[in-house]
């Protein structure tokens, strides 16, 4: 029978999904914590057919040496793939699922929060309601920036993109434009956005979302130089992977008012530092990489995920297949 190891425990209807194969022999890590790295690799060189990983777990040539040939396919509980050796997993014929579209509503909604939450100061406002600093009303206290009106830049126009796009066009953007390595009509017609290079985004949006994948190409793809491009008002969202920014740059910039402020999901490293310098800035407003959390959402990816896996040991389509 093949045997697949799972990595954390699942929602509850993917976990009665996964549970419910009498062909399979499943092994699975129930620790709250993700599964150390010695741990999966020795699960692996035990002999498995199929992993079922998150996105904390780093699936590299080692790990696929372990593995050996009884290794068939790889399926992540993520639509983030860069936490897998994805040229190691083709040589060795390994089957990618990941879970695409499952979360693109989930993401495209905290996009937005968290671009309202920055733009119009929640934390900063809640913080001094909590700390007697509320003053009587006043005009210009706690005044922030709104959405309507303004020039929307996406950095990479995926699935995620689109249906951020789809959603601010009902707040009245005056313009939305994107940069992606390649103009791609088709997502772009949806939301009429145009394609500029990146620098003219970064130069002419108001507020700029970064919804592209990591990948060696968008490592710090945006630092000194990239935050000196932009406005000043310029309000900067990252919902995609902490990497894509130069985290020690992104400080500078909030510090010097070189842009108005910042909210991220997703940092470098994860989790943060409390000690961070970014948690001492007034103008930067930073979420645990909570997205995707949904009830509704995770259950999707779950199940996405279980299928992939279980389809990849029995050797048929995946679901949603990378590789
Ligand atoms: C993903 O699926 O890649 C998301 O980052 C998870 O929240």
């Amino acid at each position: 029978m093949p045997k697949i190891f799972v990595s954390r425990t699942l929602p509850p209807r993917a976990q009665a999904l996964l549970r419910s194969q009498p062909d399979c022999i499943v092994v699975q890590w129930e620790g709250e914590e993700p599964v150390s790295s010695d741990r999966l690799l020795q699960e692996v060189k035990d002999g498995v057919d199929g992993l079922l990983v998150m996105l904390t777990e780093k699936i590299d040539e080692e790990l696929l040496d372990a593995a050996g040939s009884r290794l068939k396919v790889v399926s992540t509980m993520s639509v983030g793939l860069d936490h897998i050796n994805k040229p190691a997993c083709q040589a060795r014929g390994v089957l990618i699922g990941n879970t695409p579209d499952t979360l693109t509503a989930a993401v495209a909604e905290l996009t937005i929060g968290l671009l309202i939450a920055t733009g119009r100061r929640f934390a900063e406002a809640a913080r001094a309601v909590m700390t007697g600093e509320w003053p009587k009303w006043s005009p210009l206290w706690m005044c922030g920036s709104q959405i309507s009106g303004k020039v929307v830049g996406i950095v990479g126009l995926g699935a995620i993109g689109v249906a951020i796009g789809e959603r601010l066009r009902g707040f009245g953007v005056a313009s939305i434009i994107y940069s992606s390595p390649n103009p791609k009509p088709t997502a772009s017609a949806s939301i009429s956005a145009t394609h500029v290079p990146l620098p003219t985004l970064l130069s002419t949006s108001d507020i700029i979302l970064l919804c592209c994948p990591l990948t060696p190409a968008t490592r710090h793809l945006i630092s000194t130089k990239e935050f000196a491009q932009m406005k000043p008002s310029a309000i900067f969202i990252n919902t995609a992977r902490g990497p894509i920014v130069d985290q020690a740059a992104l400080v500078q910039a909030l510090r010097n008012g070189t842009i108005a402020a910042a909210g991220l999901d997703v940092t470098d490293p994860e989790p943060l530092d409390p000690s961070s310098d970014l948690l001492k800035l007034d103008n930067c407003l930073v979420l645990p990489h909570i997205a995707s959390a949904t009830l509704e959402t995770r259950e999707e990816m779950a199940r996405v995920a279980v299928e992939n896996v279980l389809a990849g040991v029995r050797r048929r389509p995946l679901t949603a297949q990378v590789l």
